[in-house]
């Protein structure tokens, strides 16, 4: 019997960690799978994507910039994935409809609840950034229940916007929106989700907003410290995470979808860590 296929289609891809993780967890778990990259036309998606699941293809994950796209393409979409607008995880259902699925806020907040021990609830926490990673992930943060979120960004209206989008689901989370320079009182939590270390540039957002005990989390990962936790660290914080784990967790949690199976993420993150 063949063993069932699963791939991660972006463009570009070869730079994609999911297939090293995704097959490190099938070794783990002894799952008969196979998953592979796949760099789909920047404009044919749903030609990738539908051609994939007519040759048989049990699942995929979805990465820049085709997000958007994956989640219009489904038939169904789950509630974080409404929620998020975005899809990262598609899998057919008993009927072979396209169910849609975002499961990054899911792995950020068990990145940092599981992995490094950090309670989001009752917590006040501030957001950097309003684009697209950020929706993504901030229905499974307020699930949380923080006291406090709130999402500063460059474009105040679009942190607006995501105010107004979020605000029923908030419950009793204090949520508001503004810009970088507003906050200026020390955080619990501070979640990095802006892209401008990719340019070199920081959020410029005042150093107040680091005290003894905050939590830095960049959603970025890279192999040297980003540059957002390296300046974080410039500032005294000493409690300084990346999105490894997050990255690791987000394909757990797709893993779990398709197979039923929970994998074991500690030694897939030492083993991406020591790359
Ligand atoms: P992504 O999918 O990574 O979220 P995006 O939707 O383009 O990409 O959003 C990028 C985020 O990073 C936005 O919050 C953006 O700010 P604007 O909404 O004002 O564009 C933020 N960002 C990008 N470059 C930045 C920079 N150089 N300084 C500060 N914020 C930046």
């Amino acid at each position: 019997m063949n063993n069932d296929l699963y791939a991660v289609v972006g463009n570009p891809i070869s730079h994609s960690k999911s297939p090293r993780i995704h097959n490190l967890f099938a070794s783990q778990t002894g799952e008969q799978l196979e998953y592979t990259a796949i760099q789909a036309p920047e404009d044919d998606f749903a030609g990738t994507a539908t051609g994939f699941f007519q040759r048989g293809g049990k699942g995929l994950n979805v990465t820049v910039p085709f997000k958007q796209e994956a989640w219009e393409l489904a038939d169904r979409r789950t509630e974080r994935a409404q929620l998020a607008g975005a899809a990262n995880t598609l899998y057919q259902d008993r009927e072979g409809l396209l169910i849609a699925d975002n499961t990054d806020g899911k792995g950020l907040v068990t990145d940092l609840t599981a992995n490094h021990g950090i309670s989001l609830a009752g917590r006040r926490i501030l957001v950097l950034g309003a684009g697209g990673a950020v929706r993504g992930v901030l229905g499974p943060i307020l699930a949380e229940k923080p006291a406090a979120l709130v999402i500063a960004n460059r474009t105040v209206a679009k942190a607006e916007a995501l105010v107004t989008l979020f605000a029923a689901v908030a419950g009793d989370t204090s949520l508001d929106a503004c810009g970088f320079e507003q906050p200026c009182e020390p955080f619990d939590i501070i979640i990095n989700g802006t892209s401008a270390s990719l340019q070199g540039d920081l959020p410029p957002v005042s150093a107040n907003v680091i005290g003894a005990d905050t939590v830095i989390y960049d959603m970025m990962y890279s192999l040297q410290t980003t540059t957002f936790n390296q300046w974080a660290l410039d500032q005294g914080a000493t409690r300084v995470f990346d999105g490894l784990g997050m990255l690791v967790e987000q394909a757990a949690e797709s893993f779990r979808l398709w197979r039923g199976v929970s994998p074991d993420t500690r030694p897939v993150i030492d083993e991406l860590r020591n790359d």
